[in-house]
Order: structure tokens, then C-alpha cells, then sequence
């Protein structure tokens, strides 16, 4: 069985970030981590998501995702956060889960574990690196090991050159150049997060 246990936990309203955790998680597959791929709970009422047609399908495409919980943090050794800007921060659904973690927390359930954060906006200067730092913030009071992709492979500077997590703007595909950059991202993680296990 593999060492490396990565929990990648995303949110998306429209399916973008959901698309990108995909991504993710068939690189770390690959890269021979045991993946969970979990969303966050909506916290918006159902009756906001309906009353747009966009949010409303990005719902039903993912209803067969499990939802995170606490659980799933303790059990794993590796995190990929994943989810869109609002206003330059993460979405309030991410904070919420977040704000379920303070019991794993207090155990030292979050400390030592390999970690890194994606995002997406409307622009490119939208807030892509500031919600992803935002994060990282929150990551550190963990005492988790934030594992940044840096510039660290070419990937990155075709994909936007983003070294604090790879970030993708609406509008563009999700195209080879941005599965390289995640999958060098994820790759990254997951050898980390293997030597911290070893
Ligand atoms: C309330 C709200 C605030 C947003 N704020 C920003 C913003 O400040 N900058 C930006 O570029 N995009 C912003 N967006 C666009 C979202 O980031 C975009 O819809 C998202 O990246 C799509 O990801 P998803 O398909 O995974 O939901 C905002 C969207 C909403 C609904």
C-alpha cells in the first residue's frame, strides 16, 4: 500500500476547480498515492444554486463526489486544496470546512502533513496568488508543510508561471499546458509528502 494518503478537497461552483481536482487526482494516482477526491459541503441554499443553470448543473455533475470531513484530514498524510476566488479570498464553503477542523487540529492531526493549494478566477490578476496565500496562512497555523510548486519545473511558466499553486483563469481550456502544471504540482506533493512519511 502506498505511504502517501492525499486528500484532495476542493470546492467549485461551476465546475472548474472540480475539473482541475480531476486532474489532480489522476497524477497522484499515477504517481502511486492512494487518493480520496472529496468537495466541500455547499453551504448555499438550494434554492440559489437552482436559480442559476450553471451552478445547478456543476451541482448534479457532482453529487456522486463524497463530501470532506474531519475524518478524511486525519486519515490522510497530504492535502491539495482546491477552489475559486471570491473577492481575492477562498469561498466562504472552504472556510466553512476549514472551521469544522479545530478538534483534528488540536490533536496534531493537521501538523507535519505535506500540503498545497490550486485555485481559479475571472482574471488573472483577480486574486489568484492572494487566495492561494490566503490559504497558505491558514496551512501554516496547521503546521502543515506547504509544498508550492515554485518555479521548479517549465510547466509552470507555460501555464501562467504561478509558483505558489497552479491557478487557472475562466475562459481558458484546461488544456495539456495546465494538466502539466498540475501534475507537476501533484507530483511534487506527493514526493514530499512520501519522504515526510518515510
Ligand atoms: C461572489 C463572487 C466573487 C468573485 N470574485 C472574483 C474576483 O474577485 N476576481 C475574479 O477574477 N473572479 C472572481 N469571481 C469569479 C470566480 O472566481 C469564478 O467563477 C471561479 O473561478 C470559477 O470556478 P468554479 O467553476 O470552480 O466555480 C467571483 C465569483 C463570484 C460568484
Amino acid at each position: 500500500m502506498s505511504a502517501v494518503k492525499l486528500a484532495i478537497i476542493y470546492y467549485s461552483t461551476y465546475g472548474t476547480n472540480h475539473a482541475m481536482a480531476e486532474i489532480a487526482a489522476e497524477a497522484a494516482r499515477s504517481a502511486g498515492a492512494e487518493v480520496r477526491l472529496l468537495r466541500v459541503a455547499e453551504t448555499a441554499p438550494e434554492a440559489v444554486v437552482n436559480a442559476q443553470d450553471g451552478w445547478k448543473a456543476a451541482a448534479e455533475a457532482q453529487k456522486a463526489v463524497p463530501v470532506a470531513t474531519p475524518d478524511d484530514m486525519e486519515w490522510a498524510n497530504a492535502y491539495l486544496f482546491s477552489g475559486p476566488t471570491r473577492f481575492g479570498q477562498a469561498t466562504s464553503q472552504v472556510r466553512s470546512f476549514i472551521d469544522t477542523l479545530g478538534g483534528v487540529w488540536f490533536k496534531g492531526g493537521l501538523a507535519n502533513k505535506a500540503i498545497s493549494a490550486m485555485t481559479s478566477a475571472q482574471n488573472p490578476h483577480g486574486g489568484q496568488e492572494a487566495t492561494i496565500l490566503g490559504l497558505y496562512t491558514t496551512f501554516l497555523h496547521w503546521g502543515a508543510i506547504i509544498v508550492a510548486p515554485g518555479y521548479t519545473d517549465a510547466a509552470i511558466f507555460a501555464a501562467g508561471g504561478n509558483p505558489y499553486g497552479y491557478s487557472h483563469t475562466q475562459g481558458a481550456a484546461l488544456d495539456d499546458k495546465a494538466k502539466a502544471a498540475i501534475g507537476h504540482q501533484v507530483r511534487r506533493l506527493v514526493e514530499i509528502a512520501g519522504k515526510l512519511a518515510a
